[in-house]
């Protein structure tokens, strides 16, 4: 892909007789990959990114879904990944552009910005417990990290800031993850 780029530049670049220039017309209509090339990097890397978290996503709910299949390994693995991709980094992915080709962000990412980073920001938070939670239980899934009955669900909808002090187990912090991927993909991500 990048060479396609990088050759249709270079054909803008020389002096173009006729033949050539209906030549590239033909090639970029007649080729998707020039399309593609027209996706701007930030774009491909803030998605694959979030490919990384929904991937890292995974690895928990299996877990959580199967506490025998536990390993707090690639758990906490799977947590570091998401901090890694969440607050300031996530915040940063789309601060240049928001709605561009190829991507489903919105503009409404640009008009609010206080409020993406505060989601993103939350989703580090829920995170950073959930590596927590891995390190405080290196050998099984106990039942403390497994949600109670009486716990409040309501903390990861938009607006209420997590309170990463009040004792929470690691499937609730989860549950609250994925409100915040869900809170933040209603405003700021185009639907399918
Ligand atoms: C702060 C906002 C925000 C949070 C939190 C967030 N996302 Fe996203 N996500 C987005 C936006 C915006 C896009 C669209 C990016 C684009 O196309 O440029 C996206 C796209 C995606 C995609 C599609 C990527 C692709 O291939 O195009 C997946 C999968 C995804 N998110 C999963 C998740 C999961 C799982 C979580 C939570 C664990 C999460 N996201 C949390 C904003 C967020």
């Amino acid at each position: 892909m990048m060479g396609v780029n990088f050759k249709i530049r270079e054909e803008r670049g020389a002096q173009m007789d006729l033949r050539a220039s209906f030549a590239l017309i033909v090639f970029a209509v007649g080729c998707p990959a020039a399309v593609a090339a027209t996706v701007p990097d930030i774009v491909r890397s803030r998605q694959s990114d979030m490919k990384e978290i929904a991937t890292s996503t995974k690895v928990m709910a299996d877990m959580f879904k199967e506490p025998d299949t536990y390993a707090s390994g690639s758990f906490g693995t799977a947590a570091e990944e998401i901090i890694a991709r969440s607050g300031s980094h996530l915040t940063a992915n789309f601060s240049e552009l928001a709605a561009a080709p190829g991507s489903k962000a919105t503009d409404a990412i640009r008009d609010e910005r206080a409020r993406f980073a505060a989601l993103a920001e939350n989703l580090k938070t829920y995170a950073t417990a959930l590596a927590a939670a891995a390190h405080d239980h290196p050998d099984s899934m106990t039942e403390d990290m497994r949600m109670k009955a009486n716990e409040p669900m309501e903390g990861g909808l938009l607006g209420i800031a997590p309170r990463p002090s009040q004792k929470m187990s690691a499937e609730h912090a989860f549950h609250l993850m994925l409100q915040t991927c869900a809170s933040c993909h209603a405003r700021f991500r185009q639907r399918d």
